[in-house]
């Protein structure tokens, strides 16, 4: 297992919420509310009304309010108007929620909203006599169902977590009102459709968490110009060429593993300089590593993992001296292994099976844990064979001609290498 991230987030200081993180994936599809339609065959004019509005309701744009309109009882009193908005937010979210297996949502009656479970209170940042909502945390619900626009009410928000729940649908256009949301984390869900772009418009934004749903399409590249702290977009069906603007992000941990992301490691990488992770694992990445990772020096966890990378691994990686995990195993590597990089003093685990090294230095050996198998060392067990080796290593390598391949979005993608 990799070793634990340690997030350099800063939360705000009225909250102290833990972050759940978890791999958990539940088995649902996004039902709809069953509603009853007369026996006897054909449809009355009153039951085909009402299944449009049914529809509208549900697929309505996504500057429409999906849910069902929510009334306030005029009997009930709220501490101050936010909390009133709360009240309909929150009202309109248990209406499209469509199963809540531990019952969460249960106690979500009357107008105390700071007592709903999953819904935490904090002076308001602006007026601190009054109390509005400052974080959600269904974390680990189990709950079916969609997120309403009405959740753009909830403009006091900072944190909302709802990792590990049956969330369909896509993420509310109203979110752009969600001005000091701090953290997103929407992970382990049913979430699809395009990258949520509104996202993009969350000025204050640190920590995003899209991980295990069903996002697909591009990534737009403006990502990376956002001042994030880290950004969790793995196991989703993302497709696109990492941008030449990566290297802008100013963020400690970046996992894009298991998409479907083409092009270069690219070299603004060496810009990244708070790098704490990067995890770039089975993705479909195709280039030489540039010289200029070599300047990360707070990376501890670097993993480019089954991909299609070529080349020898740069010397300039000996100098990154904070690294303790290195897997580049499964991809088409060759040459030596500098020494340099055996030699890194917190390196505690080397993985580089499945390339087609040459040369391994002794030091390497000494590692407290490496993985060399499947390549073509001399001398080494379980390599393969010759024939392998001589086929593949008779190919030349022009890492020069990846550089181009990485800036373009339309360029087709490059002939197989074999
Ligand atoms: C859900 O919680 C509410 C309020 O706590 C309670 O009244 C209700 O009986 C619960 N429902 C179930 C199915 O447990
Ligand atoms: C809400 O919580 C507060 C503080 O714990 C308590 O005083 C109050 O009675 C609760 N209100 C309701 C309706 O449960
Ligand atoms: C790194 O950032 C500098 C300053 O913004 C820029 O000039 C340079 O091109 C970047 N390096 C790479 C490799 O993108
Ligand atoms: C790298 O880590 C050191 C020690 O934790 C820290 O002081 C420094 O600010 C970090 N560098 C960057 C660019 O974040
Ligand atoms: C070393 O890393 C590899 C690849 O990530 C992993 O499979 C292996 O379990 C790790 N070894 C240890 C001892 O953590």
């Amino acid at each position: 297992m990799k070793k634990k991230t340690n997030f350099k987030l800063h939360f705000p200081s009225h909250l102290s919420f833990l972050l759940l993180i978890s791999f958990f994936i539940g088995f649902c599809s996004c039902e709809q509310k069953q509603h009853s339609i007369s026996s006897h065959g054909g449809l009355t004019e009153q039951e085909v009304l009402y299944i449009k509005q049914r529809q509208l309701l549900y697929y309505r744009d996504e500057f429409g309010d999906r849910g069902e309109k929510v009334t306030v009882d005029p009997s009930l009193v709220f501490e101050n108007p936010r909390l009133r908005n709360a009240y309909i937010a929150l009202q309109a979210w248990k209406q499209a929620i469509l199963s809540d297996p531990s019952n969460y949502t249960g106690d979500w009656v009357g107008s105390e909203v700071c007592n709903y479970t999953g819904v935490f209170c904090a002076p308001a940042p602006d007026n601190k006599k009054i109390r509005t909502v400052a974080g959600i945390d269904l974390n680990h619900g189990d709950i079916a169902g969609y997120l309403p626009e009405e959740l753009g009410l909830l403009t006091d928000l900072a944190l909302f977590h709802i990792n590990t729940n049956r969330f369909c649908g896509t993420v509310p256009h109203k979110f752009i009102n969600l001005k000091i949301l701090f953290e997103l984390d929407l992970s382990n869900n049913r979430f699809a459709g395009k990258f949520p772009e509104v996202i993009l418009r969350l000025p204050k934004l640190k920590f995003l968490d899209l991980r295990f749903n069903e996002f697909e399409g591009t990534v737009p590249k403006e990502l990376f110009d956002k001042d994030l702290d880290a950004i969790f977009i793995n196991h989703n069906r993302f497709r696109f060429n990492i941008p030449d603007n990566f290297g802008n992000s100013p963020v400690s941990v970046i996992v894009l593993a298991n998409n479907n992301f083409h092009g270069c490691v690219p070299s603004s990488l060496g810009n990244m300089t708070g790098l704490e992770e990067i995890i770039l694992m089975h993705n479909g990445l195709r280039s030489c590593l540039p010289e200029e990772i070599g300047l990360l020096k707070n990376l501890t966890v670097f993993d480019v993992s089954f991909n299609e990378l070529l080349g020898p691994l740069p010397d300039s990686i000996g100098g990154m001296v904070s690294l303790e995990q290195l897997n580049v195993a499964h991809n088409r590597l060759s040459g030596n292994i500098p020494a340099s990089i055996c030699q890194l003093p917190n390196l505690q685990n080397f993985t580089f099976a499945y390339n087609y090294f040459t040369g391994e230095p002794p030091v390497c050996l000494g590692l407290q844990d490496f993985d060399d198998r499947r390549n073509c060392l001399p001398d080494r067990p379980l390599q393969r064979n010759a024939v392998q080796c001589k086929s593949f290593l008779s190919k030349p390598v022009d890492c020069g001609s990846f550089r181009l391949i990485g800036v373009s979005y339309a360029s087709p993608p490059p002939p197989p290498f074999y």
